[in-house]
C-alpha cells in the first residue's frame, strides 16, 4: 500500500513531464524560444565526443520523439547509424530551465517521414541547404555546380529514452530524472 503523499508526488512529476513536452512543442512552433536550437552530441568514428547546434523539427510526447533534419551525407549521420546513442541539450534562460534528453536516434533518408519533411522543408528557405552539390564538412570547391534534382534530407528519429532536467531557482534548484523506471528527483 503506497501513502498518498507518494501519489501526490507522481502526479507532480506527470504534471512536470507534461511541461517538458509542452515545452518542446512549442519550441519547434516558436522560432525565438530557446528550446528550438539544442545542442546535439554523439560519439564520432574515433570513439571521441562530438557536438553540434540543430534545429529541433518535431516533438511528439506520445511516440516519445523529437525529430531534427540534416544533410544525410553529414557526418553526425554515419556516426549515429553506426552508433545511434546520443544526447540533445536544450537550455533556456527564460524558463531557468536545463534539459538533457538522452536518445536513440535512428537516421531516415527515406519513406513517409522524410517525404513529409521535405515538404515542410521546400517552402523554407533551408531548401538550399539539401539540394547543395557538396556534403558538409567537405572542402569548398570554388567551382562546384548545383544542378542536382534529388535533395540530402535526411530525418534524425530520436526516441527519448530518458529526461534529465534541472531547474535554477533563487530558492533552491530542483533536478528530476525521467526513465524507464519511472521520475526519481536528484540532489541537483
Ligand atoms: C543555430 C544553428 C542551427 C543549426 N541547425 C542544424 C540542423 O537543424 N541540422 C543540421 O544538420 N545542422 C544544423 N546546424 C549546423 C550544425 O551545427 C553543424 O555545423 C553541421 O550540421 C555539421 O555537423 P556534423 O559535421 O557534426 O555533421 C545548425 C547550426 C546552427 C548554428
Amino acid at each position: 500500500m503506497r501513502a498518498p503523499s507518494d501519489r501526490s508526488i507522481d502526479s507532480e512529476f506527470d504534471s512536470l513531464r507534461a511541461q517538458i513536452w509542452h515545452q518542446l512543442q512549442q519550441a519547434v512552433s516558436e522560432r525565438g524560444h530557446e528550446w528550438r536550437t539544442p545542442v546535439l552530441a554523439d560519439v564520432d568514428v574515433d570513439g571521441l565526443p562530438q557536438a553540434r547546434t540543430v534545429v529541433l523539427r518535431q516533438a511528439d510526447p506520445i511516440a516519445s520523439t523529437l525529430q531534427i533534419y540534416t544533410d544525410s551525407r553529414s557526418p553526425k549521420v554515419v556516426e549515429l547509424v553506426g552508433r545511434p546513442d546520443a544526447v540533445l541539450v536544450f537550455w533556456s534562460r527564460r524558463l531557468s530551465w536545463q534539459l538533457r534528453a538522452r536518445v536513440t536516434v535512428q537516421v531516415q533518408t527515406n519513406g513517409q517521414l522524410v517525404e513529409a519533411a521535405w515538404e515542410q522543408v521546400s517552402r523554407t528557405a533551408s531548401v538550399a541547404d539539401y539540394l547543395a552539390p557538396a556534403a558538409p564538412g567537405s572542402v569548398v570547391v570554388p567551382t562546384a555546380q548545383g544542378g542536382h534534382a534529388s535533395h540530402y534530407l535526411a530525418v534524425l528519429l530520436a526516441r527519448v529514452e530518458a529526461f534529465d532536467w534541472l531547474e535554477l531557482a533563487r530558492e533552491g534548484h530542483r533536478r528530476v530524472r525521467f526513465d524507464e523506471s519511472g521520475a526519481c528527483a536528484l540532489v541537483p
